[in-house]
């Protein structure tokens, strides 16, 4: 039987690793692109010892090299049914001028959106396809610690609303995830952010029930949920005056 095959984009992040596990189980074959070799190799080891009948293709891609984006997705050139982009580069702001501002814009946002595109133009063509982008709750309002990476989930978020209007009397399904604190091994959290963390291992899950559901936007939780609608209601008079 021929399966379906999905494009994992930093499918090497722990969240990465748990969603390449759920669709290898649930008969899918899998596309891996990532910027480290020895990790893609790694998972796809893994995925071959669990799912000994899943075909997982990997590539190398820094998604900063702009001129490598087309030239690899040229190379995927299979019947590819969706795709999923956990690529992100979190980053707590040192001053306004900060030397990382332009990696970590593109990182999350422009050069990311930048090589999604290739793959909506194909599902477009072909009128079936779905994309799943992992952004953050950190996109829903600009905080001082790290606004920089805020602005670039920000605009990911926009985005990827502007597809669902842009696509909207086609087959294509864009889903927004938008996790508070995940707690990867090694994630240094205090108590209350351990409380209000979510393993990979759940996230992932929810995001392949969510997709069945066709849910477009996900949060972690009902709690973050209702903290991001507390923290976007709040006026800017007192906004601005709150520590965290
Ligand atoms: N951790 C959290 O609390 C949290 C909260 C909200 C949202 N998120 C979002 O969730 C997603 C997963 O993040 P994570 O924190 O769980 O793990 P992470 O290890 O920080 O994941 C980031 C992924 O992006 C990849 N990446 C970073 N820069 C890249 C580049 N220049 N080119 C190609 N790939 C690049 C990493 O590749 P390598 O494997 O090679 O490092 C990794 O696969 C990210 O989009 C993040 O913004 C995380």
């Amino acid at each position: 039987m021929t399966k379906k095959i999905i494009a994992i984009v930093g499918a090497t992040c722990e969240l990465g690793i748990e969603l390449s596990k759920i669709y290898a189980k649930n008969n899918f074959d899998l596309i891996i692109i990532s910027r480290n070799k020895e990790k893609n190799n790694n998972l796809k080891n893994l995925i071959k010892e669990k799912q000994k009948d899943t075909k997982v293709f990997s590539y190398e891609l820094d998604i900063l090299d702009l001129e490598n984006q087309s030239k690899i997705y040229n190379k995927l050139n299979k019947p590819i049914e969706g795709v999923i982009s956990l690529i992100g580069e979190t980053h707590n702001i040192e001053k306004i001028n900060d030397p990382m501002f332009l990696n970590i814009t593109n990182i999350n946002y422009s050069y990311l959106a930048n090589f999604l595109t290739l793959f909506l133009e194909d599902f477009h063509k072909k009128n079936n396809g779905f994309l799943i982008c992992v952004s953050s709750v950190a996109g829903l309002r600009g905080r001082g610690k790290n606004f920089i990476y805020g602005s670039a989930k920000a605009a990911l978020i926009s985005f990827l609303s502007g597809c669902r209007n842009y696509y909207k009397n086609t087959n294509l399904f864009i889903m927004t995830v938008l996790p508070g604190f995940i707690s990867n091994q090694g994630s240094k959290l205090n108590k209350v952010e351990k409380f209000l963390s979510i393993s990979p291992h759940l996230m992932a899950n929810k995001i392949f029930l969510a997709q069945s559901q066709k849910k477009e936007i996900l949060y972690s939780n009902f709690v973050w949920r209702l903290i991001m609608f507390t923290i976007k209601i709040l006026p800017n008079s007192v906004f601005k005056k709150v520590k965290f």
